[in-house]
């Protein structure tokens, strides 16, 4: 490494079928099977779809395209990391005084979100893991599943157990590297995980009404397919809000993690097609697979899920239980029901989903572990096979909290933060990596090397459009979280991971740039 910052063996993508299933991974994680069918159960089904897909086409496509050709550019330069990245995209317009604070103010973001969000992300993992194996050994069956998760949950030492085996296994595959470990799990993984999927969704498509010929998997499936204008239009800045905070979450935008894995491919590896590639693949694996999985289950088994009380009420209120009760823990607490009301093939597909869940988190985690082992190696010099446990030990730390403050006091409030923060780096990658990189360099960028031409309506869509939508959801997430309080645990962690953040990135630009910063002009060209 020289004074140049170029790092000559940088690690790339030993295929292309490897990057894409690598990318599909990143993005299709428990927010396509869990958060997804929870925001439609909540925002009043059918009424969620419409601006999902707004949000999708004017937020999440542009914005996915923005983050492939910041992480390839950074990629030249040897940086996997969002700081230095976005230093060399700011200073295409700043001087390199001010692109340092630009550049400080986005790792500072990426550090804190990547932390943060896995303080919590990486435990409901674990718990995949360990409802695995407490669907093949039937523990759950005959039992309240209720009570059974919140034993299970104050057993630290089993969720400890069912963590580390998450953990370890990332650890492993991403001490390797990026082709020789990341690559070569992402590759068996991926596609189990997509037979997974469809081995249960056709499961579903056959089940009809298991219980009661009053509930089929067509309520589930009429719910979030009729949409609902009467209560859209009641509701539309609440929905539109949540629409555009999964369509971040899902796509895994909003926290240097696209750019970290596109800063892997040669400067003249195509992102144009490849960013809708992984757009493409995480859309069926959330509308068509995840959207055919939770819901239409927890339908055709609300007999056996919803207590009767409201089950006597009538179709709406129970439908409105379901959509009340679905949260974070529904796919552990609730949904349980199902499977153990299907007999002994219940075993087999309940460990099938949350087998699966645990593929999808796991091929996500790994993506956002890599942008902190990335952070040691590039930004601190530190060797990835020590950085690597680094992170595992720092992730331990992070994710007490969630073991000793729990579900409600720690993680909810933190995933509202969660989601305000994408946002605010969705509009810092359209500040710095599209206006002060400039947008005719980014056009350019985005096309060099592509399969295919973006049509330029896209370019508009992306300098005006995008922009002035993404304030409706980052003003919004922004109100929501003050007005919901900030409990002091959560905000402890926040400003903790926010400080760091910011000295870090600082440190690691002013490493590589300091000479050209001091004499506050453009040295380092590749
Ligand atoms: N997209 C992931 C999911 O759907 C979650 C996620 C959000 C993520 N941001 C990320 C994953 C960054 C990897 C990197 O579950």
């Amino acid at each position: 490494m020289g004074v140049n910052g170029l790092e000559q063996e940088r690690d790339q993508w030993a295929s292309k079928i490897g990057l894409i299933l690598a990318m599909a991974g990143n993005a299709v994680g428990l927010g396509n099977f869990v958060r997804f069918p929870t925001q439609v159960a909540q925002n009043g089904g059918g009424a969620f779809m419409v601006p999902y897909f707004l949000a999708l086409f004017l937020l999440g496509i542009p914005i996915m395209w923005v983050e492939w050709v910041a992480g390839r550019y950074g990629g030249k330069y040897g940086h996997g990391t969002i700081g230095p990245t976005y230093y060399l995209m700011a200073r295409e317009s700043l001087k390199p005084k001010s692109a340092l604070i630009m550049g400080t103010i986005s790792g500072m973001v990426a550090f804190a979100g990547v932390t943060l969000l896995n303080s919590y992300y990486l435990h409901l993992i674990g718990w995949s893991a360990a409802y695995t194996w407490f669907s093949i050994t039937g523990a759950y069956f005959g039992k309240n599943t209720g009570s059974f998760f919140s034993n299970y949950l104050s057993n630290h030492a089993e969720v400890l157990l069912f963590w580390g085996i998450t953990i370890v296994t990332i650890a492993i595959a991403v001490g390797r590297g990026v082709s020789k470990g990341i690559e070569k799990w992402v590759k068996i993984m991926m596609p189990l995980l997509y037979i997974f999927a469809i081995i249960m969704v056709g499961y579903v498509f056959v089940l009809g009404s298991p219980i009661n010929p009053n509930w089929s998997t067509l309520d589930g499936f009429s719910f979030i397919w009729s949409p609902n204008w009467v209560y859209l239009k009641e509701h539309f800045a609440t929905v539109m809000l949540a629409a555009a905070g999964q369509i971040f979450f899902t796509l895994s935008l909003g926290m240097g993690i696209i750019q970290n894995y596109a800063s892997y491919l040669g400067p003249n590896d195509d992102v144009a097609l490849s960013g809708i590639a992984t757009v493409s693949l995480n859309e069926f694996a959330e509308v068509i697979l995840g959207g055919s999985l939770a819901i239409p289950l927890a339908t055709a088994y609300a007999p056996k899920i919803v207590p009767a009380t409201v089950l006597s009420q009538g179709k709406g209120a129970a439908l409105a239980w379901i959509g009340h009760k679905f949260g974070l823990g529904f796919a552990y607490t609730s949904l349980p029901n199902a499977f153990v009301s299907m007999g002994q093939a219940g075993r087999f597909f309940g460990a099938l989903w949350f087998l699966l869940l645990w593929f999808a988190g796991w091929t996500s985690a790994i993506a956002m572990y890599n942008y902190l082992v990335a952070l040691f190696e590039e930004d601190l010099n530190i060797k990835r096979s020590i950085g690597t446990w680094i992170v595992l030990l720092i992730y331990f730390i992070l994710g007490l909290p969630v073991i000793y403050i729990g579900l409600d006091k720690y993680v909810t409030p933190l995933d509202n933060w969660i989601s305000f923060q994408l946002t605010l780096l969705a509009l810092l990658d359209i500040i710095v990596a599209v206006y002060l990189f400039k947008p005719s360099n980014f056009w350019e960028e985005l096309h060099k090397g592509a399969y295919t031409r973006v049509p330029t309506f896209y370019k508009w869509i992306t300098l005006i459009v995008a922009p002035i939508f993404l304030l409706i959801p980052l003003v919004g997430t922004f109100k929501g979280f003050v007005s919901g309080g900030i409990p002091g645990s959560v905000g402890a962690a926040i400003i903790i991971m926010f400080i760091i953040g910011a000295v870090e990135t600082y440190y690691a630009i002013k490493r590589k740039y300091g000479e050209e910063i001091k004499e506050n002009k453009v040295l380092v060209k590749v």
